[in-house]
């Protein structure tokens, strides 16, 4: 007997359109993107800024909705879902880092790596807490406030509440774009090491080639449209794809503040606390 097993992709684009009202007329940003990605891959997305790379990947996350276009995860269409089941989905499958940490000022380390829980009415399970502040190096600092952190301390705690519902899939959004390089690495390795060791598919934001030399797939963005994708690609040949794509003023790319997903999280967060109540 033959049996024929088919995976089902962890998330898959299909012809994602998203436009926004511009004064008079709108803007298209993303101009219908389809994309597969496999559970347990990682995926680095590039592109120059305004490309659509946050906007695709609030949609993916569910944070955002297409104007046109399909997101499916885990084989479920979120546009088939209530909002509030939505929610739910995006609580319990889906983990979104960001590049501004979003971290809660008034609650400590251990309260605001547990709050996707506690905002879910459910109890952190202590070993994986206990696992999570090991992994990203934070063991010893659950009682600090944010403000007493650096921010790659503060980066490392906002992963790891991004890991303790045990998402299937993890969003970052150029998670080190407010950091120094030798943190920014520090800080990928602790996201990349800890994905693969939880079998998470991961989705990374980066400017970096040699960040995204680290995954299985690049993808370019550009004017909202996929461009090109190299599949386990070295860092040269991610920053001369880069070059030809036109982004070569990208490779200095400095800090720019995803006010967007920002907007997104804070949402986000009042709707998890509405169904928590
Ligand atoms: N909330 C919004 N309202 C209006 N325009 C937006 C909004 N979010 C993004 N855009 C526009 O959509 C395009 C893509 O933006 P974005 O996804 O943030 O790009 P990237 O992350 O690659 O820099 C840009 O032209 C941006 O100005
Ligand atoms: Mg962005």
């Amino acid at each position: 007997m033959t049996t024929i097993t088919t995976r089902t992709a962890a998330v898959q684009l299909r012809q994602v359109r998203r436009t926004y009202p511009d004064g008079a007329g709108t803007v298209e940003a993303l101009a219908g993107v389809s994309l597969e990605l496999h559970p347990g891959s990682f995926t680095a997305i590039m592109g120059p800024s305004g490309s659509g790379k946050s906007t695709l990947l609030s949609c993916a996350a569910g944070l955002d909705t297409p104007t046109s276009g399909s997101v499916v995860i885990e084989g479920v269409d979120l546009a088939a879902l209530r909002p509030d089941a939505v929610t739910r989905l995006r609580r319990d499958r889906i983990g979104f880092v960001f590049q501004a940490y979003n971290l809660v000022a008034h609650l400590t380390v251990a309260e605001n790596v547990a709050l996707p829980l506690l905002l879910a009415g459910r109890e952190p399970d202590a070993h994986l807490r206990r696992y999570l502040m090991h992994a990203v190096g934070l063991t010893g600092l659950e009682d600090r406030l944010p403000g007493e952190l650096s921010g790659g301390q503060a980066q490392r705690v906002a992963i790891a509440r991004a890991l303790i519902t045990r998402p299937a899939v993890v969003f970052a959004d150029e998670p080190t774009g407010a950091l120094d390089s030798h943190t920014g690495a520090q800080v990928l390795d602790v996201l990349r090491t800890t994905a693969e060791a939880l079998a998470q598919t991961l989705v990374l934001v980066t400017h970096d080639p040699r960040v995204a030399a680290a995954a299985q797939r690049v993808v370019f963005l550009a004017d909202g449209r996929l461009a090109a994708h190299l599949d386990a690609p070295d860092a040269d040949q991610v920053a001369a794809r880069m070059a030809e794509l036109g982004h070569a003023a990208e490779l200095g790319h400095a800090a720019e503040l995803g006010h967007a997903a920002e907007l997104g999280h804070a949402a986000e967060l009042g709707r998890a606390a509405e169904v928590a109540r």
